[in-house]
């Protein structure tokens, strides 16, 4: 009966990370999976994740005195990374915190977090729909159609400016019925890293309370856009600020280096505290036969560094200097370009986009080329990881995409 399951196709992003390693020839370069990388081209594992990291395995008798172990954890996960998350997100004396109409959940990074949330809207909105920005992170379609939300998209990226199509974003955004689930990238949008400026995101919040929508935002880079984690949590504290409700996913695969640990968060801003505590037991209830309760080592690094001052200073510091990074990079890649590229296109583009990837305009068949001819290995879709190149390698990528583009 097994003979009858057919071969699933590789998946659009980690799939990349597995043709790649397949790939013997030297000048290969991995810009497809978001992940970060040294200027030589290294994982980087954040110093403070070290420290927490030995500071623990030093203090086994502090961390058993202090009651650490390695029972299960509540369902909800572990009540000082809940605490600390929640706060990082939106701000210690925030007055949702404070009246305690915030529901955390530990979730399994980003991924496992929005599959809770997107599970609570199938089970307690039935038939409403999620609007998902065109285009959108690759795995959002999986996480609501495995979920059985239906969902539809909202015009986002315009390629004619390679811009935000904010007209189109709003029309779409107020045609949709009331009541719909609006999914929103907190900061650095995956693949376009075209972002709304404040001014649209106050319209954006406009039409969303006027249609009665319900805003569900996917952090993933906060602290790892601008370099700041406040000013990378705005747009989801500005939502906050107006007493609307708010579904928040999170998490700490980026900005704190813990891709393989799964750590992160679900977040529902309620009206009230009563209803937080019903939505939280609702979550722990969703969460119980999908995985149980979560792991806890992420937690406690999370806790740990952001509970503990100098190691919280530390990690801005190492969020500043991976960020700036980035922006090195990107600013090379577009002086490669635009100094090799004489055709009079207009690239200044990949300075207007944020975060950690470029999306490049470059279609499949473009794409196809920069892997085949040139070994770079990127999605399909034309986005390219800037976290995954270095200095060094800018001139070679330059070569590549302006021999795609006029291909
Ligand atoms: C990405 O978009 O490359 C990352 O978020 C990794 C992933 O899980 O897809």
């Amino acid at each position: 009966r097994f003979e009858g399951i057919p071969m699933a196709p590789p998946d659009p992003i980690l799939g990349v990370s597995e043709a790649f390693r397949a790939d013997t020839n030297d000048v290969k370069l991995n810009l497809g999976v978001g992940a970060y990388r040294t200027e030589e081209l290294q994982p980087y594992v954040l110093n403070v994740v070290k420290k927490v990291y030995v500071l623990s395995l030093m203090a086994e008798n502090l961390m058993l005195e202090r009651g650490d172990n390695k029972e299960y954890l509540p369902i909800e996960g572990l009540a000082a990374f809940n605490k600390a998350t929640a706060e990082l997100l939106l701000g210690a004396d925030n007055p949702a915190i404070k009246e305690q109409r915030v529901a955390t959940v530990q979730g399994l990074s980003g991924t496992g977090s929005l599959r809770l949330g997107a599970a609570l809207i199938e089970r307690y909105f039935p038939g409403s729909k999620v609007l998902i920005s065109a285009p959108t992170w690759g795995n959002h379609k999986n996480i609501f159609n495995d979920a059985r939300v239906p969902w539809s998209e909202y015009r986002y990226y315009d390629p004619r400016t390679v811009g935000l199509d904010f007209e189109g974003m709003i029309e779409d955004i107020k045609a949709a019925p009331e009541g719909t689930f609006v999914l929103l990238h907190g900061c650095a949008h995956n693949p376009t890293g075209i972002d709304p400026t404040p001014e649209q995101w106050e319209k954006i919040a406009d039409v969303i309370q006027q249609k009665n929508h319900i805003p569900f935002f996917d952090v993933a880079y906060q602290g790892f856009a601008s370099g700041s984690l406040d000013e990378d949590a705005a747009s989801v504290r500005l939502f906050v600020a107006r007493g609307m409700e708010v579904l928040v996913a999170q998490s700490y695969s980026k900005n704190l280096g813990l891709y393989a640990e799964r750590i992160g968060a679900m977040n529902v801003i309620s009206s009230s505290s009563e209803s937080a505590t019903r939505v939280k037991s609702q979550l722990k209830r969703l969460a119980r036969p999908m995985y149980s309760n979560p792991p806890v080592h992420g937690a406690r690094i999370v806790a740990n560094v952001v509970g503990t001052p100098v190691l919280f200073d530390e990690w801005k510091a190492e969020m500043e200097m991976m960020a700036g990074r980035i922006k090195n990079v990107r600013q090379k890649l577009y002086d490669s370009i635009s100094s090799k590229d004489k055709s009079g296109k207009d690239w200044s583009f990949i300075l207007k986009q944020i975060g950690m990837f470029s999306y490049t305009g470059l279609n499949k068949n473009q794409s196809d080329n920069m892997t085949n001819k040139w070994h770079v290995y990127m999605t399909k879709d034309g986005r390219i990881s800037l976290a995954g190149l270095s200095l060094a390698k800018c001139e070679y990528l330059a070569d590549a995409i302006i021999d795609s583009y006029h291909n």
